[in-house]
């Protein structure tokens, strides 16, 4: 069994008594018939999400996201975008002209007690930053620029520029604002403040804009994932599929974007027979408990704290760090980004003269100064196994997707922390889907960076000339 799970350049440091180790990380092996059981459960959900009355269980909520056409490059214009998903709120402006994307932005941090408090301090605060931005370019006393509003929460659409909050995740959880349309919101904080007016024209879901700003550079993108703080897909389905939003095909566009939410993939249940004791731990300790199993399994908002959580297990047990726990049981010491440094340290260095500067350098910063090099390979290895399911776990999602779509090239258009700066996830993630689908469909997975940004801004051009064409 240890020749199997260790790759080679591991085995030269793993001469302590690892059965612990190997214990702990046999359960997060993830098997392709256990993949593909998982593809079948999300393809079974996603149908439930679509029919015309899901189910009250349906954890997927397959949202309709009311962007119906694809940006073609031909979009042009000036716009305003908004982007609030994670710890950070951005505020742009795009300039489109000839298939390029100008963008001038600014981030904002959102701080921990804002995510936490009431929602109008949370719309207070999003206010303010966009007065800021737009009175340092000079666009306050300007016409006003249409305004796309890159929400990345679970929201009920029906229509473009209306979008109800359904349930927050990630670490938000400011009151009031369940249930309310957000761009309400944003605009009651702007009259509040008296001094900017706003024009949203559009609210999509980050992954939307992922796809969106795929589909500018390459029309063959019909998928938009995102593996960052969140993970979430969204994809071009059939509106004879969606029987949901209850209308017919017979208009112009006969697709529809849905916001699949796969977060919360497994909240039914789906997930138990692939969920290890430390996936609980997380969940235990998390503001939404129950909620966003399969995001708390891949997302690189808990990424970190699920390595986390073994090497306390491991240290208490005296397998590692000689036993010192103290350090390591500290909620959030472990960031994601520890997982990315650790691991691309060894890769750069396998075999057994590795020094493992940084790992012994972020360990020191935690507070255990003394580790092993055993310590360090354990610690690296922990570290793989936990992104390397992560990225298989996403690689059966997209490979369902792929499946449903069914055509004869589909692009898949792709952005997130987890995806642009771990290593190996990037490329574990699409050798996956390959095997998984058995090399039956062709595909091919495209960094779309800043699809946030720029995609808010595209759903905004095409929503203004859509509404301008209806006026003519
Ligand atoms: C969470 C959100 C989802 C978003 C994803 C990535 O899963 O619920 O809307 O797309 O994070 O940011």
């Amino acid at each position: 069994v240890v020749e199997k799970l260790i790759p080679v350049y591991f085995r030269n440091f793993l001469h302590i008594d690892v059965n612990e180790v190997q214990e702990a990380c046999r359960q997060l092996e993830l098997h392709d018939d256990q993949l593909r059981l998982i593809m079948d459960n999300m393809n079974e959900r996603f149908e439930n999400g679509l029919a015309a009355e899901p189910t009250n269980t349906a954890a997927i909520k397959m949202l309709p996201s009311y962007v119906r056409g694809l940006p073609d490059g031909t979009e042009r214009g000036e716009f305003l975008a908004l982007d609030l998903g994670g710890t950070n709120f951005r505020a742009l402006w795009v300039h489109l002209t000839d298939g390029e994307a100008e963008i001038t932005s600014e981030v904002f941090r959102v701080p921990d007690y804002i995510m936490k408090g009431t929602g109008e301090a949370l719309f207070d605060h999003l206010a303010k930053c966009l007065a800021k931005f737009m009175e340092e370019h000079g666009l306050k006393g300007r016409e006003k620029l249409p305004l796309g509003f890159t929400f990345s929460f679970p929201c009920k659409q029906e229509r473009l520029n209306c979008a109800r909050l359904a349930n927050w995740t990630k670490g938000f959880k400011a009151s009031g604002v369940e249930g309310v349309d957000v761009v309400e919101l944003l605009k009651d904080a702007c009259a509040r403040r008296g001094d900017i007016d706003v024009d949203v024209v559009a609210v999509i879901n980050d992954t939307v804009g992922t796809l969106m700003a795929g589909a500018y550079k390459e029309n063959t993108c019909n998928i938009g994932v995102i593996a960052g703080t969140g993970s979430n897909a969204c994809y071009m389905e059939k509106v004879s599929n969606i029987e949901k939003i209850n209308e017919n095909s017979s208009s112009d566009h006969n697709e529809m974007c849905i916001n699949i939410e796969w977060g919360a993939f497994g909240d039914d249940g789906a997930l138990d027979f692939v969920r290890t004791k430390y996936d609980k731990i997380i969940d235990d300790g998390s503001i939404n408990k129950g909620q966003q199993l399969f995001e708390k399994m891949v997302a690189g908002m808990y990424l970190g704290e699920l390595a986390r959580v073994i090497l306390e297990d491991l240290a208490r047990k005296g397998v590692l760090f000689g036993g010192e726990y103290e350090a390591i049981s500290q909620h959030g010491i472990f960031p994601t980004k520890y997982i990315s440094e650790i691991e691309s340290e060894f890769q750069e260095n396998q075999d057994s003269s590795c020094q493992f500067l940084k790992t012994r350098e972020i360990f020191e910063d935690i507070g255990i100064p003394v580790v092993t090099s055993a310590d360090c390979a354990h610690v690296a290895y922990i570290c793989s196994l936990v992104s390397r399911r992560a990225a298989h776990m996403v690689a059966a999602g997209i490979a369902t997707l792929l499946k449903r779509i069914n055509k004869p090239f589909v692009t898949v258009g792709v952005d997130g922390s987890v995806y642009r700066f771990h290593p190996t996830f990037a490329k574990l993630l699409d050798a996956k889907i390959d095997e998984l689908l058995e090399r039956k469909h062709k595909y091919k997975l495209m960094l779309a960076e800043d699809g946030s940004g720029r995609g808010a801004a595209l759903v905004a051009a095409v929503a203004t000339r859509l509404a301008n064409e209806h006026q003519d």
